[in-house]
């Protein structure tokens, strides 16, 4: 009996980490964690909302959030109005941009996607959208052969430049050690985790940049889906709406079977 349930609780573990089994053997680069207690944090939320507006609006629209939107993080009319609004857009405008697509595609042999559910749509693809952002935003160096000076550890070839360099400063990619593989190591090479070395830092510190970076990534999650603390209220209203429902029609039950014993 003992030894029954050992291996049901084996089953269980073994279940448990499947996924995740997957996932390691699909390789690719390893992906730093974001900081996902950023995501309820309205001041680190707004910050994103700045960077965001700032630095990526140019290039990237997100067609499906509204500046009102920001009101969900507790931003005023007011506050978007006098902070966030540069080129005559009002509060209730959808985040689009002037740039056409037909000239990114000629200026950065790519055009620049919309960013409205990005974190969502990196998710399926390495497990966490948010990690993948994290890394991405994280991991560009510099490299002489690529047109914009820029290659990056997450998306290899990238045809964005590293918009934040200013901030970060310059990465250069550490050579591979040789022991890593020898000549056959080229198809292993891309699989190992690759290191980055800070050659010039920028106006924040590597701390400070992967906080810049943090809210930022938090606000990229709540623009792929601004109602998701709501739905999560309301899911645990529903539940317990369901446990008083349940337990009233216990009570009811009770009273009708009461005489018929
Ligand atoms: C100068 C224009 C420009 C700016 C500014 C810019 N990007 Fe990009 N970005 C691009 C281009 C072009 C691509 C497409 C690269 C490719 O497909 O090779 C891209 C790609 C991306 C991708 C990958 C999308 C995908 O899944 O394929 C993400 C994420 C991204 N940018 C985020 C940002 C963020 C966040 C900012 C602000 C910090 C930003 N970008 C600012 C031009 C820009």
């Amino acid at each position: 009996m003992k030894s029954q349930v050992k291996n049901l609780c084996r089953l269980f573990a073994l279940l448990l980490v499947l996924p995740t089994m997957a996932f390691a053997s699909e390789g690719g680069p390893k992906l730093d964690l974001a900081p996902k207690e950023k995501f309820s944090d309205r001041a680190a939320l707004q910050h994103g909302a700045k960077l965001f507006i700032n630095y990526c609006l140019n290039c990237h629209s997100a067609s499906y959030v509204r500046y009102s939107n920001l009101k969900g993080i507790g931003l005023t009319d007011d506050q978007i109005k006098d902070n966030l609004l540069f080129t005559g857009e009002k509060v209730g405008d959808l985040m689009r941009i002037a740039m056409q697509r037909d000239d990114a595609q000629v200026w950065f042999g790519a055009p620049p996607p919309d960013l409205s559910v990005i974190a969502r749509s990196r998710g399926s693809e390495a497990g966490s959208g948010a990690d993948w952002l994290y890394s991405y935003l994280r991991g560009f160096y510099r490299d002489p052969s690529r047109p914009t000076g820029w290659n990056n550890t997450v998306f290899d070839k990238v045809g964005m430049p590293h918009i934040l360099w200013e901030l970060q400063g310059d990465q250069v990619l550490e050579a591979e050690p040789a022991a890593a593989g020898g000549e056959h190591g080229g198809a292993h090479a891309a699989h190992a985790a690759p290191k980055l070395k800070l050659v010039k830092q920028g106006t924040m510190t590597p701390a400070e940049y992967d906080n810049a970076v943090g809210d930022l990534v938090a606000f990229l999650v709540y623009i792929g889906e601004p109602t998701a603390d709501t739905r999560k209220q309301l899911g645990v209203l529903v539940l317990v709406l369901l446990s008083i429902l349940t337990l009233l029609s216990y009570l009811l039950k009770k009273e009708f079977w009461k005489d018929v014993h």
